[in-house]
Parts: structure tokens; sequence; C-alpha cells
């Protein structure tokens, strides 16, 4: 099954270089980020069940299909998850915001969770976001924790990935799709993403 889902789209590759831009501040990064989750969510969501529902319109009655009831969770992996927040809830405005905070050790670049509140979530379909996925060690804590309470299915949506990262999570989670904006070249020594944008959570909240 292929797990792993590209956006390609000529304003995700516009918006991408512009956040790598080392130039670009925390306002315009915020609007970059905003504007790409909202291609990504919409990406992520083509599987969304519908039902038919009747309407009248001005001329005739007809039949068209809207969202099924069926609830839907995001969970950002705090911090740099919570800039892709608020495109998923202007997208979907029922939907339920759990959290995962998750921290990469500066030495090791190993993740330890500090934080977790998440709502029930027993066959529910979820979505966890993180902008990077570097070594996959975050995302595949996460996509635990969230599998382990019986959400599914689950997908994962990021920015920046890569290739260890997006390998390790397949490894992981064979059955979550993963939904990115762009796969880069490789991890550093400091296992940061190259070419990448830099510490995402920095560059979002200028710290
Ligand atoms: C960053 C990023 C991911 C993680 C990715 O978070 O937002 O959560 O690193 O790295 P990994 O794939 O190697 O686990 P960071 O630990 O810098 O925390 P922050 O969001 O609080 O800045
Ligand atoms: N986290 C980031 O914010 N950037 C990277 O390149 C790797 C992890």
């Amino acid at each position: 099954m292929k797990t792993l889902h590209l956006l390609e789209h000529p304003l995700a590759e516009h918006i991408v270089t512009h956040l790598r831009d080392r130039t670009t501040k925390p306002a315009t990064f915020r609007t970059l980020a905003y504007q790409l989750t909202l291609l990504l969510a919409i990406d992520a969501t083509r599987d969304l069940p519908t039902e038919a529902k009747a309407v009248d319109t001005p001329l005739e009655p007809t039949v068209g299909r809207v969202l099924a009831h069926q609830p839907l969770i995001l969970i950002p992996i705090l911090r740099a998850g919570l800039g892709m927040v608020q495109p998923f809830v202007d997208l979907f405005p029922e939907i339920s915001v759990g959290s995962i905070g998750l921290e990469r050790d500066h030495a090791t670049a190993e993740a330890r969770v500090y934080y977790s509140k998440l709502p029930p979530m027993r066959g529910r379909r979820a979505i966890v976001v993180d902008p990077m996925l570097a070594t996959g060690g975050s995302a595949i804590q996460a996509l635990s924790l969230v599998r382990a309470q019986g959400a599914t299915p689950v997908k994962l949506v990021c920015i920046v990935a890569a290739p260890e990262g997006a390998a390790a999570v397949q490894r992981a989670h064979p059955d979550v799709a993963i939904h990115i904006a762009t796969l880069d070249r490789a991890l550093d020594d400091r296992k940061y993403i190259r070419p990448g944008l830099g510490d995402f959570g920095d560059r979002l909240y200028g710290t």
C-alpha cells in the first residue's frame, strides 16, 4: 500500500520555498504555514465519508452530498504542531482537538513525551499534525499513543519530511497514511532536515 502522499501543487511549492527562506519573519511564516496546512488538510481528508442530503434550490429539489456525521479528531504535537491547528478548525468546525507534548533532546535528538490530553478516540478518525518529520521519533511515539486509544483510521500530516523519518514511520505504522508538502534530501549530523527550514517552532514563535 502506498502510504506516503506528496502534495503536488504549484502553490504548495511556492509556499514551501518562502518558508525555507531564512529572511521570512515569524508573522509571514505563520501565514504561510496556515495556507500550506489548508492545502494539506484538503488533501488528507479527500476520503471522508459523505451521505446524501435532499435540498431545494431556488429552482427545484435536488439531492447533494454532505459530510457524514462522524467525529474527526485532530492531534497537534506540541509545540510546532500548534501552527497547523487553525486551518483544520476553520475547515472542520466540529473537529475535536487533543494534544501531545513531545520534545527532542538537543544532544540525542530523542523525543520525550511531557504532556498528553486526548479526547475519547475509540473507533474515531484521527489526524496527527506536526510540521517536521525528521528522525520520525516524535511522530512514531504520538501515533502509538493515539492508536493505543483505539483511533482508526489514523493519518499523519507534516509539512517537511526527511526520507529517514518517512521510512521509519512507515516501518512502525504501516497502515498510517502520511501526507507531506515536501520530501527533503536527508538529515544532517544534528538530525536537522536538509535543506529544511530550520527549527519550525522557533521560526513560528520567534524564539
Ligand atoms: C520538532 C518538530 C517535531 C520533531 C521532529 O519538535 O516539531 O516534533 O522536532 O523531529 P523527529 O522526527 O526527529 O522526532 P521539537 O522537539 O524541536 O519541539 P518544539 O515543537 O517544541 O519546537
Ligand atoms: N525539528 C525542526 O523543527 N526542524 C528540523 O529540521 C528537525 C526537527
